[in-house]
């Protein structure tokens, strides 16, 4: 399984921030927004990426994560010229993909709670799988309507009148086919390639699956000021409580089996002093504590 992050767009609504530095740059509480997706997919295992993000915007994202390899991934980097719609990304990643399955996550796209992703992504053998989550305001985004059983029968985007409150957040699972079916794509009234396009397909073919995120899941997307701070707020909340980091790229790696212990300790010994290094030691600490019992 391969992921894409993608981190383009014009982030209009977070005028004048976005003037200089891009949406998924913005800091969430205590890191950039972009650590969040990422390590969420590390977290479903996925270890070789592709960003795609805006010509001004790439460079400084190679910057932040570079190749991938510190944190025992591997990062490569495309550009979007322009905002074209989230289906480009598998016209633009075609040749990172290969003949693989693929999972998309948008930059913007906040999860926390739960193994739902994790056990989707091992389960995957084929077809696509999205999930539905319930929204008090569904008509900002792709809302999928079930019937009596459960069954997903339609999927609508930004409806004027939405048939349910369950929204399709920013994270798809595709097998290859994926491909195929966005290079058939024609732009919509908007002029984008619609994802949500691409899950229509997949639900004609009767390969969609959508699964219902719990009532105990959280997915915040940070595309406004207020979602932005709420983001911050709820991040800020949770690991003050709970003394935890949300959207920790090293910890995902090392819990992934893709750094060892030795490797997470070198890491964190290279972060000037700051909390970020502080919670990285207290880890390697306590993982050596529990194996020496
Ligand atoms: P949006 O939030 O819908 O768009 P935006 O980021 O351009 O923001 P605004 O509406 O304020 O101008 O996009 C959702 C996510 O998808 C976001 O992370 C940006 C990304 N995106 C791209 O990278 N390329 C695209 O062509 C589109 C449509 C979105």
């Amino acid at each position: 399984m391969k992921g894409i992050i993608l981190a383009g767009g014009a982030g209009s609504r977070l005028y004048p921030l976005t003037l200089v530095a891009s949406k998924q740059l913005q800091p969430v509480y205590d890191k950039p927004m972009v650590y969040y997706p990422l390590t969420t997919l590390i977290e479903g295992g996925i270890r070789e990426f592709c960003l795609i993000s805006t010509p001004q915007d790439l460079p400084r994202f190679r910057q932040l994560l570079g190749d991938g390899s510190a944190w025992g991934l591997s990062i490569e980097y495309r550009e979007q010229a322009k905002p074209a719609g989230i289906a480009q990304a598998f016209l633009i990643a075609e040749s990172f993909i290969g003949t693989d399955a693929v999972t998309l996550i948008l930059g913007d796209n906040i999860f926390y709670g739960g193994d739902g992703f994790t056990r989707a992504f091992g389960e995957s053998t084929g077809g696509a799988t999205i999930f539905g989550y319930h929204v008090n305001d569904p008509e900002r985004y792709g809302v999928v309507e079930f019937d009596g059983e459960g069954r997903a029968i339609s999927i609508e985007e930004k409806p004027k009148a939405p048939k349910s409150n369950y929204a399709v957040p920013g994270l798809y699972v595709y097998d290859n086919a994926v491909v195929g079916i966005a290079k058939a794509l024609q732009p919509s009234a908007r002029g984008e390639l619609e994802i949500t396009a691409v899950n229509v397909e997949y639900l004609r073919r009767e390969q969609l699956r959508v699964c219902r995120l719990e009532r105990g899941f959280a997915w915040l997307d940070a595309g406004t000021s207020s979602s932005l701070h709420e983001a911050s707020a709820y991040v800020q909340t949770i690991e003050k409580r709970q003394g935890i980091k949300l959207g920790c790229p090293e910890e995902a790696a090392f819990r992934s089996g893709f750094l060892s212990l030795a490797q997470l300790e070198t890491l964190a010994g290279r972060i000037p002093q700051c909390e970020y290094r502080d919670y990285l030691t207290a880890l390697v600490a306590e993982t050596r504590r529990l194996k020496s019992l």
